[in-house]
């Protein structure tokens, strides 16, 4: 599972680590830089996937990742770079990229990149990136030893892709190829990384039947419609004992439905109880805190294992006095499926149903004085407890105190 990220001038980010836990709430004021921590981890997983010659901006040239080319890299640096540490049997994973942007020519270009395996006894780079004027290469060592010049084994990679895509799509390197074999682990978690941004009155719509959920969830029906009958039945059961505990009144059904002569739009629906006869809603008229929990829980409940869900603003929406609902939902769910859930929050109300115990959990970002955003895990704070004194987490974040005491104010 992947441990942490660190960041270095990229966008906000002076020089930081953001430490990822089972569960884990990035909290903070409105532009301290939570939003920016999403992008770098939406950036390494396009990087596994995608060509570097489109990966932040559309073939319509409209940004995938918020302000384009212009915005990745910190106010009048050069260059950013992103790294990973990923946890596995017998030892650590930390990758590496360091890149430069143009932003006349709008492209990134890489500096540097390269995979590193951290165990008790060792520190051995697995795969380094080496360059030339046509194309790049990896350097893999002979077995996995760089340091001696003779056992490379070169090959080579276009200039625009990394080194995780090259192992996605790459198989195989005979007697070279153990560095590979084990940091393939790595690409693998980067490219599950499912961030959800949700867009509630996006989901009112038919959609299309499908195997993938939307980022923004607005296909949520057609993709629970295109899940396995017997999954479909247990993530809708799921739904429903979770969502009964939202509304005044409960939901008595929840329900995906095929229309159209060739079956292939679908619409959610719910069954109500407000009044004595049960009443049916569709998606359009549904409250925007329902489809918003909905859409959540679909993504927590269909995330493969080992894999890391974010989930962006997750109490949006949805009433205060069902925070230590939500939370209680992470907790258990991410436990029973075997994911980690990072989310991000600016609410009090959230913050202050987190038990002392889950405050190891919780990662405060806010801008220094110089302007760089900078994380914080809350149980480090010496001063914690002395501020916890007077009130709970989201109070002492909404006075700033947290904020005034972490910046010597
Ligand atoms: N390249 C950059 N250099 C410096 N600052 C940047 C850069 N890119 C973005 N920012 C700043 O980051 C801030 C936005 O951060 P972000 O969107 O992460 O906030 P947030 O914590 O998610 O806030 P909210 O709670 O409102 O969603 C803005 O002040 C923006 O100017
Ligand atoms: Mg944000």
């Amino acid at each position: 599972m992947i441990k942490e990220l660190h960041l270095k001038n990229w966008k906000s980010f002076g020089d930081t680590i953001l430490y990822i836990e089972p569960v884990t709430v990035l909290m903070g004021l409105n532009a301290s830089g939570k939003s920016n921590a999403i992008d770098a981890l939406l950036f390494l997983q396009r990087i596994v996937k995608k060509d570097f010659s489109d990966i932040f901006i559309n073939e319509e040239g409209k940004d995938i990742i918020r302000g384009g080319y212009e915005e990745a890299t910190k106010y009048k640096e050069k260059n950013f770079t992103i790294g990973v540490l990923f946890g596995k049997e017998n030892g650590d994973l930390y990758y590496e990229i360091t890149c430069v942007i143009n932003i006349t020519n709008r492209n990134c270009t890489i500096l540097n990149e390269k995979i590193t395996e951290i165990t008790n006894e060792n520190t051995i780079i697995l795969l380094e990136r080496g360059f030339d004027l046509k194309s790049d290469f990896i350097k893999y060592g002979k077995p996995i030893d760089l340091s001696d010049k003779q056992a490379f084994h070169i090959v080579p990679i276009p200039k625009h892709s990394s080194i995780l895509n090259h192992l996605i799509s790459y198989k195989g390197l005979s007697e070279y190829d153990a560095g590979g074999k084990k940091a393939i682990v790595l690409a693998e978690a980067l490219e599950t990384i499912f961030i959800l941004d949700v867009q509630p009155n996006s989901a009112r719509d038919y959609s299309k039947i499908t195997d993938r959920l939307q980022g923004n969830g607005s296909n949520v029906a057609g993709f629970i419609a295109g899940l396995p009958k017997k999954k479909q039945k247990g993530v809708l059961v799921k739904i429903l004992e979770y969502a009964k505990q939202l509304p005044e009144k409960e939901f008595t059904k929840i329900f995906v439905k095929k229309v159209g002569i060739l079956k292939s739009d679908v619409m959610l629906y719910c069954e109500e109880s407000f009044f004595e006869e049960k009443r049916i809603a569709d998606a359009r008229t549904l409250s925007e805190g329902t489809l918003r929990f909905i859409i959540i829980l679909t993504a927590i409940l269909t995330r493969p294992a080992n894999s890391l869900l974010v989930i962006e603003e997750i109490d949006n929406g949805i009433h205060p006095s069902r925070a230590s609902l939500l939370l209680e939902i992470l907790l258990k769910e991410s436990t029973e499926k075997n994911i980690d859930i990072l989310v991000t929050t600016h609410n009090e109300a959230f913050l202050n149903v987190l038990t002392p115990h889950l405050l190891a959990f919780v990662m405060y970002v806010h801008r220094d004085k110089a302007g760089n955003s900078i994380i914080t895990p809350v149980d480090e704070i010496e001063e914690l407890p002395r501020l916890l004194a007077q009130g709970n987490l989201g109070d002492v974040v909404a006075n700033k105190k947290l904020h005034h005491f972490l910046n010597g104010e």
